[in-house]
């Protein structure tokens, strides 16, 4: 920190986001092109390389690599103008993983991707409802505007219908996808003209032209814009900051991230309509100061990467004060100091030291401990946020280890696993350990799981995907009744909440109409019902 810069003015400067996208819509292209912008990286591309050369240190990121995918969310960090972004990378496969949607707990705005020719599709949807249960701001982008689509007016509406949040272009396009001249900036009326770049390697001019010019240069396409911009006017769909913050409403930009068209506008808009990070609340619903004692909470786990290392990666978000390396603190659930020497930051998978951080960082904590997802740390006087919620799991299979002479590693591996959060362990009474249920959101965690039970806990499990279809929360009494109908299993979690289980989600729907007296809650109640 420059001496004389207070840690209020640090907070203020930092963007914490994430991109959110059903997979090919283009995240990953947009985060290339941000890192381009923002002079993070010299070329376009680099970051994939650069995955792709690591991918050959780790057996770990050899199973990504067989997959084509990334199971790991990294941050970037990367100054723009005078501010400082955190990106917070969400896997874009198309199996969800928990991880995906704890990343969404640490950040203060989102910026959704869609694909002109698709709208909203599923995971846009899943991951959007995470969001709205945080009543996150969220930024769209309508991207590939350089090829085909459907007609941006009735992307809107269906933002509108189908999530909920009222569309407010803040560019607005000139020509139809496919047929794209560039964008007029509602607020200014100033229209910046489309260049086409190949693949976008480098950053795409950008030739700002004045209203008459345009209307003489692009004829139709410019009337059927401006008619499009009358139209915003009248229903007065304009960008309004209040209810963007409250997570109301959405400011709309189009563009193409192949071709690098509209990414520095939607910079500028990280930079101007997103907010810095907030005070967070504890769990006693009082507003941590910014400016007080350090403290955070870890999100995301991630154990293992590396063979050569064996190490464990905590993920925490300052939330307020300022951290130092090598500082003290303490973990607040087990009342132990947590190691604060070897804090990293992750650029793309090469893990840099980092020196200090500041509300809205993301550090990485190598062998801190034994933290886990929802923990806070803190300095001084003690203070708990709330946990990172488990969200309700969509797919289940039994576990069993093929060999019972591990039964022991098997059972600490079931044990760590589940602490990191790769899946949820559900414990059958009468059988104990030996045949557990795993839970999760997507059929990724259990590849994971059983990769990391043979690899690092020498207990190779064979793992059998199981009929269920919906879990919920239910207590002793509404059990002795479940356990009555076919189709349903009473399980444990390891905190000794009761669940249940049911192969037909369809007679869970009928059992919550006909029995209201059960309890059958929800697991997490931000997620669609199942
Ligand atoms: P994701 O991370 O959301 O999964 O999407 P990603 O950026 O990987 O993009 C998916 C595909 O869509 C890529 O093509 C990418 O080049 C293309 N794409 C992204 N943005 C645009 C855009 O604005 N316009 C057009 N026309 N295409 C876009 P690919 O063929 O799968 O990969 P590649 O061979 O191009 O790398």
């Amino acid at each position: 920190m420059e001496p004389g810069t207070s840690i209020l003015t640090e907070a203020a400067r930092r963007r914490t986001f994430a991109i959110i996208s059903h997979p090919d819509a283009g995240k990953t292209s947009l985060t290339e092109k941000f890192l381009l912008y923002a002079g993070a990286v010299q070329e376009a591309g680099s970051v994939r390389a650069r995955t792709g050369q690591r991918s050959a240190t780790s057996d770990w990121m050899e199973m990504e690599k067989q997959r084509g995918i990334s199971i790991s969310s990294t941050v970037l960090q990367f100054p723009y103008r005078d501010h400082v972004f955190n990106l917070l990378d969400t896997p874009g496969h198309r199996d969800f993983s928990e991880d995906t949607y704890r990343v969404l707990a640490a950040v203060d705005a989102v910026i959704m991707v869609l694909d002109t020719a698709k709208g909203i599709e599923s995971q846009t949807l899943k991951l959007f409802n995470v969001c709205r249960s945080r009543n996150l701001p969220v930024l769209t982008f309508f991207n590939k505007f350089d090829r085909p689509g459907r007609d941006p007016l009735e992307l809107l509406d269906e933002v509108e219908q189908q999530i909920g949040l009222r569309a407010t272009p803040a560019t607005w396009p000139v020509g139809i996808p496919g047929d794209f001249r560039g964008t007029i900036d509602r607020r200014t009326g100033e229209f910046t003209k489309y260049t086409r770049t190949a693949r976008g390697a480098a950053a795409a001019p950008e030739e700002i032209i004045p209203a008459e010019r345009a209307a003489a240069e692009e004829g139709d396409a410019w009337k059927v814009a401006l008619d499009g911009c009358g139209l915003l006017d009248a229903i007065g769909a304009d960008v309004d900051l209040p209810s963007f913050l409250a997570g109301k409403s959405t400011p709309v930009f189009v563009g193409s991230a192949l071709t690098n068209f509209g990414v520095r506008a939607l910079l500028d808009a990280v930079a101007e309509l997103a907010p810095p990070p907030l005070p967070r609340v504890d769990v006693n619903d009082n507003e941590r100061p910014l400016d007080a004692n350090f403290a955070g909470f870890v999100f995301k786990i991630q154990a293992n990467m590396d063979p050569n290392h064996r190490d464990r990666l905590a993920f925490a978000r300052v939330c307020s004060g300022r951290f130092e390396r090598g500082m003290d603190a303490e973990c607040l659930r087990s009342g132990r100091a947590v190691g604060t020497k070897y804090a990293t930051t992750a650029f793309g998978n090469d893990r840099e030291t980092i020196e200090e951080a500041f509300p809205g960082d993301i550090i990485g904590l190598v062998n801190a401990g034994d933290l886990r997802i929802g923990d806070t740390i803190f300095q001084g006087k003690k203070i708990e946020f709330p946990g990172v919620p488990r969200f309700a799991p969509e797919v289940f299979a039994s576990a069993r280890p093929l060999d019972r002479g591990k039964i022991k590693q098997f059972r600490r591996g079931l044990e760590q696993l589940d602490e990191e959060g790769v899946v949820q362990v559900l414990r059958d009474l009468d059988f104990g350990d030996t045949e557990p249920v795993l839970a999760a959101v997507g059929v990724l965690q259990f590849e994971v799981f059983a990769h990391r039970l043979a690899s690092e806990f020498n207990a190779p499990a064979e793992i059998v995907s199981s009929p269920y279809q919906a879990m919920r929360l239910t207590d002793k009494a509404s059990a002795e009744r479940l356990r009555q109908i076919g189709g349903i299993r009473i399980l444990y979690r390891a905190n000794d909440e009761m669940v249940a289980l049911f192969e037909n989600k369809y007679r869970l729907q009928r059992l919550m109409n006909d029995e209201p007296e059960l309890r059958l809650d929800p697991v997490f109640d931000g997620q669609p019902d199942q």
